[in-house]
């Protein structure tokens, strides 16, 4: 268990940590959610201390780490941290890096050391990479190697900072399903990520940290989907919602189309209804750019998870227009195949008068 009373921490111009209590259970699997600068690397930091806080204590089990005359590297041995920057030595070889603190800190024989090693590299998948070096490999499978470096230590609580937000989309998945596979483990876990999905799947507690400490604590039900407060509730409609702003005819569509797909893919929306969201959006887009005297356009993605549906707000500014339009018929075929309109509604005080709502199908 990790026991944390009246943390604070100061920097000279900010104080990330006012005043955090907070006990962490054994086989805890928290995701850390909350805005930019709100302390949460912070928190990760001083709890391995790579920070020293200001002041409070911090216990695991029932050895106080903030005491001066704790070792902390007994300490370190049993929590691991795993980075958004991999942090793998360049000039030796994968196995070697994972070899190299079992070996030096815990004074494991070499074959002992290689064995755990290549066992940690199958259950990732990466066996076959052991005589690489870090540069020969892809960002997702550098921090898979970085995540069995650190189980090479067999720590019982792993720190994770951001592991996915340094990847290319198309490499999440790889790290997200290794740190999956970790969560039922009965390992103690916190994992800075703001992938909702993913934290739904495997975690039993969200910390949202905002105003200097943990603001809301909860299942992710409470969390996600019946936040208690209103700094919480406000963050995870934003994490909810996909916002496109377009403001030229020429607008950046591939931009746009990739922001579609790591939102869909963000949310685990299922293949065809994502595909669907992005032919929708092209469509209106293709339709009503023309039309419109300025071409200014907020789309708004909403996923609803229970319905298995999206839907699309769509705000444009001067007349209400017909859409998609009865002589546009190869408009109306896509958009009816998949689409409905819910409502098309004007309202003359708003920037953008007119709102177009469309639910997406599978
Ligand atoms: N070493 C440092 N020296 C001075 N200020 C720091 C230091 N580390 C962090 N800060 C400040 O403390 C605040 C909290 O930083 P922290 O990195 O913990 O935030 P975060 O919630 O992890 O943000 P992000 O989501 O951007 O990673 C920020 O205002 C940051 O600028
Ligand atoms: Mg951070």
């Amino acid at each position: 268990m990790i026991r944390i009373e009246h943390l604070k921490k100061e920097y000279p111009n900010v104080t990330p940590l006012k005043d955090v209590s907070v006990e962490i259970r054994d086989g805890d699997v928290i995701s850390v959610i909350g805005p930019s600068g709100t302390g949460k690397s912070t928190l990760l930091r001083c709890i391995n201390q790579l920070e020293k806080p200001t002041s409070g204590r911090i216990w695991i089990d029932d050895i106080e780490i903030t005491d001066r005359r704790c070792d902390i590297n007994k300490v370190r041995q049993r929590m691991g941290m795993v980075f958004q920057a991999f942090n793998l030595f360049g000039h030796k070889t994968v196995i070697e890096n994972i070899m190299m603190a079992p070996m030096d800190l815990l004074g494991k024989p070499k074959q002992e050391a290689y064995d755990t090693g290549m066992r940690l590299l199958r259950t990732v998948g990466l066996a076959e990479k052991a005589l690489s070096y870090p540069d020969e490999l892809s960002g997702g499978q550098k921090q898979r190697i970085a995540i069995a470096r650190t189980l090479a230590m067999d720590p019982e609580v792993i720190l994770l900072d951001e592991p996915t937000s340094a990847l290319d989309p198309t490499m999440v998945g790889e790290v997200q399903a290794v740190i999956r596979d970790l969560a039922t483990t009965g390992k103690t876990l916190m994992i800075v990520t703001h992938e909702m999905a993913f934290a739904r799947a495997i975690c039993n507690r969200v910390f949202y940290m905002d105003e200097g400490g943990i603001y809301e604590d909860g299942a992710p039900e409470q969390i996600f989907d019946h936040p208690r407060r209103e700094n919480t509730r406000r963050f995870v409609r934003r994490l909810k919602v996909l916002e496109l702003d377009i403001e030229s005819r020429d607008y950046d569509f591939l931009g746009m189309a990739s922001r579609i797909e790591v939102y869909c893919n963000k949310n685990q929306i299922a293949p065809k209804l994502a595909n669907h969201v992005q032919l929708a959006f092209e469509e209106v887009m293709r339709v009503l750019l023309p039309q419109l005297e300025t071409p200014r356009v907020q789309a708004v993605a909403e996923y609803s998870e229970a319905a298995e549906t999206a839907e699309w707000l769509i705000r444009y500014p001067g007349k209400s227009l017909d859409i998609p339009g009865a002589e546009d018929q190869l408009a109306l075929t896509v958009l009816q195949g998949m689409t409905e309109i819910v409502d098309h509604t004007c309202d003359d005080g708003a920037p953008l008068p007119n709102l177009l709502r469309l639910r997406v199908r599978r």
